[in-house]
């Protein structure tokens, strides 16, 4: 990091699948947000982080790449985001994409769940991820198309909990129940203007949110999640970093609308035991 807060780094010449195109990334601090911006610097891109904290490290990249910068955000506040859309617009030109990756752990059954519980994880996850879309989306439509007819691409992180329920999950789930259809409407209401949308929806990752939520006392709940993906382990941040750099690039040309699982086949269905019994 140099003496204005911003992170310096690189990545190796060749073909990389995000060459000069202009990214923002929220929650760029930690866990899944940190190993999108260090995928996306590598693939060539301008990675313009933001997070309520700063960093807490330096990046993981080799010194080659271009630029990575940090801004400290909230993205409950519509006027810094439309802010920080305008610096990345006055700096860079353009903004070729978006990863909406701040969000925070919450919930719990309905009758235990206080008003401001349920207002701050509402207000990070699913007003966060409008008001980033909506300001960069409003960008995206004033800038030229590529060859291809694309002006952008938006990718939100949801959950599986944002496509079925989970035990005390409420004001999560229906966070990132909102958050899925939000990117399907974004998705229909902007692909006419070139602009993609789509929604991953992480299984359970092993980032600090999570080991903040399966503290002492939870083994035995977090060997049953780990048991329900049916790979029989967590996902790394990186795995949902090299979907959401998919969806950003040129390969995704023609994928828009879509809520992509990337979670071990945790919603693949349901697993009694059958094969195992079988000697599989
Ligand atoms: P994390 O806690 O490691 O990182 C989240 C980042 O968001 C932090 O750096 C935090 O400072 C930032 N943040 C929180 N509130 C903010 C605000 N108001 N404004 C700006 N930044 C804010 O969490 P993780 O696991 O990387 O989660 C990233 C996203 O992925 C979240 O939306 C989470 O709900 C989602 N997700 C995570 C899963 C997991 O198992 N870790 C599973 C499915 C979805």
């Amino acid at each position: 990091m140099d003496s204005t807060g911003r992170l310096r780094c690189c990545s190796m010449a060749g073909t990389r699948r995000l060459d000069g195109k202009v990214v923002l990334v929220t929650g760029s601090s930690s866990g899944i947000g940190e190993a999108c911006v260090e995928r996306f610097a590598r693939e060539g891109a301008i990675v313009a982080g933001a997070d309520l904290n700063p960093p807490a490290r330096g990046l993981d990249v080799p010194d080659d790449v271009p630029a990575v910068s940090f801004s400290l955000l909230d993205v409950r506040d519509e006027g810094a985001t439309e802010q920080l859309v305008a610096d990345i617009l006055g700096e860079h030109g353009r903004i070729d994409g978006v990863v909406t990756a701040a969000g925070v752990a919450g919930g719990g059954p309905a009758h235990m769940v206080d008003e401001q519980q349920w207002d701050l994880v509402l207000d990070i996850n699913l007003k966060g991820t409008f008001l980033t879309a909506k300001h960069v989306v409003t960008a995206m439509l004033r800038q030229a198309p590529d060859g291809d007819g694309q002006r952008g691409s938006i990718v939100t992180i949801a959950s599986v909990e944002g496509l079925e329920g989970t035990a005390g999950g409420s004001s999560y789930n229906a966070s990132k129940g909102g958050v899925v259809l939000l990117t399907k409407n974004l998705a229909i209401d902007y692909g006419r203007q070139g602009v993609r949308a789509n929604c991953i929806c992480p299984g359970f990752i092993d980032t600090p949110m999570l080991r903040g939520v399966f503290g002492p006392g939870m083994e035995e709940t977090r060997a049953d999640i780990v048991h329900e993906h049916k790979l029989r382990r967590l996902g790394r941040p990186s795995e949902i970093a090299s979907a959401a750099l998919f969806l950003l690039s040129n390969d995704a040309s023609f994928v828009s609308g879509a809520a992509l699982p990337v979670d071990g086949g945790y919603t693949a269905g349901r697993d009694h035991g059958v094969t195992e019994m079988l000697g599989l």
